[in-house]
């Protein structure tokens, strides 16, 4: 069943896709596109999103069905759709037609993709068991998707604009706002105008301190700082994924606007810095020595920015990565665990500063990352911290205190690596603190 209707990319990209796949796994390959989850009973169901690899050679969001690959050539498996079922969905294409569409070479039921589970290599999607063998396909996937084509791309930066807009509206909607769920639904609302969708569930937030923070219902006050990390995924499943925190008064307090800017020399410094061949664990640590400045600067940490971030005092602060690949997936191909995220023969560090670093790998041209620098005030991390006494050399906890209204920021941006630099796909919306209240400050 086509639960959505998506432009579909050209088909001489995803017969490129294809023939890109053939090239690196030669042997055949079958995907699942995945089925939409019941919410408690049948006939109401969670939003259906087709598996990302699925989507990649695929191009069509189709429910409960399969693609075989081998040597370029696709085989479509999925099942006509019943009257019963048009009465409710109303009419939907033909088998045929999708097959026909995606350039399918031949279709066939759904049952039959069973003759081909044994030989083919596949993936796990939903319910389904992890197969054994799936190791090279893995590597093909993952050297396939880090580098985009010029259809992905172009999807990525529709999405991006989406997301600026509904940035921009939510900055807009925050004067007459009196809780962070106003704020939200004008953000979304302009994704929802535009025909696309979020790509991960929203964070708008006063709390901005609990970093994946899904609530809504806190009431906004002057002197609070609305941390909003929205973006929106276009009909064809490419994401996008943008973070900024303004002040709910239009007016950033001094201390507020001290932090902001530590913040955004840290996001500053990691784009002037990415371009090929620079590994991005290196941003993360720039992003680290950076931010360990600016607050030793503040007189809120003590010592030399370097020493500071190898004893992970940054962390303290700065607890997740700097980012991460950005694609099909918000967090692209994390479905791999690290297998696209670590290049190979890398694994994560236990270190306090650096395991949630989701990226580990040099930079190429056409990989889109994240850059998103923050600072945090979490209670359950600064809590024991200052208790353990073992901190006390390198954090001022008094000067910490003038602090207190700043509980969370982050700014994040979606970044293209380009032959010689990078491009950021999110420009369109301003970082600097003067821009931001232009922006959300009473009209
Ligand atoms: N939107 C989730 C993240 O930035 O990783
Ligand atoms: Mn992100
Ligand atoms: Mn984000």
């Amino acid at each position: 069943m086509l639960l959505q209707t998506a432009p579909l990319p050209l088909a001489s990209v995803l017969q490129q896709r294809r023939d890109r796949l053939a090239e690196l796994h030669p042997q055949p390959v079958l995907l699942w596109s995945g089925q939409a989850v019941a919410r408690n009973f049948p006939a109401n169901v969670y939003p259906f999103r087709a598996n990302s690899h699925f989507l990649y050679f695929a191009g069509l969001p189709l429910a409960n069905a399969a693609i075989h690959l081998e040597g370029g050539r696709l085989t479509l498996f999925m099942d006509d759709t019943t009257p019963e079922a048009a009465l409710w969905h109303g009419p939907t294409p033909s088998r045929d037609t999708l097959a026909a569409e995606m350039g399918a070479a031949a279709a066939y039921p759904c049952a039959d993709a069973d003759r081909y589970r044994a030989e083919a290599a596949t993936l796990p999607t939903q319910a389904q068991s992890e197969p054994d063998d799936s190791q090279a396909l893995i590597e093909a996937l993952v050297t396939l998707r880090l580098y985009h084509d010029d259809e992905a791309l172009a999807q990525i930066k529709s999405a991006a604009a989406v997301s600026v807009a509904a940035h921009q509206a939510g900055m807009v909607a925050t004067p007459k706002a009196t809780a962070e769920a106003a704020v939200r639904a004008a953000m979304e609302q302009v994704i929802i105008a535009a025909g696309m969708t979020c790509a991960y569930n929203s964070i708008v937030t006063v709390h901005g301190e609990v970093l994946h923070n899904e609530q809504y219902h806190h009431a906004l006050a002057a002197g609070d700082l609305l941390l909003a990390d929205v973006g929106a995924e276009a009909p064809s499943g490419w994401a996008s994924d943008i973070t900024r925190t303004w002040p709910v008064s239009g007016r950033f307090t001094a201390p507020q606007r001290d932090i902001y800017n530590v913040v955004l020399a840290a996001h500053d410094a990691c784009i002037a810095a990415a371009r090929p061949g620079v590994e991005y664990r290196d941003l993360h640590l720039l992003a680290c020595c950076t931010l360990a400045a600016g607050l030793v600067d503040l007189g809120l940490l003590k010592g030399h920015p370097d020493s500071l971030v190898e004893q992970d005092v940054h962390a303290l602060f700065f607890p997740h990565g700097v980012g991460h690949l950005l694609g099909l997936d918000v967090h692209d191909m994390e479905d791999l665990g690290d297998a696209a995220g670590y290049a190979p023969g890398r694994s994560r560090s236990d270190r306090f500063g650096l395991k949630f670093l989701r990226l580990d790998r040099p930079l190429s041209a056409d990989m889109v990352v994240t850059i998103e620098p923050g600072f945090y005030q979490v209670p359950g991390l600064l809590g024991p911290a200052r208790l353990s006494g073992q901190y006390n050399d390198t954090v001022n906890w008094e000067r910490l205190e003038d602090f207190h209204q700043v509980r969370g920021i982050r700014i994040e941006d979606d970044v293209q690596i380009t032959q010689t630099g990078c491009t950021v796909l999110t420009e369109a919306l301003p970082t600097q603190a003067d821009a931001i209240e232009d922006l959300c400050g009473p009209a």
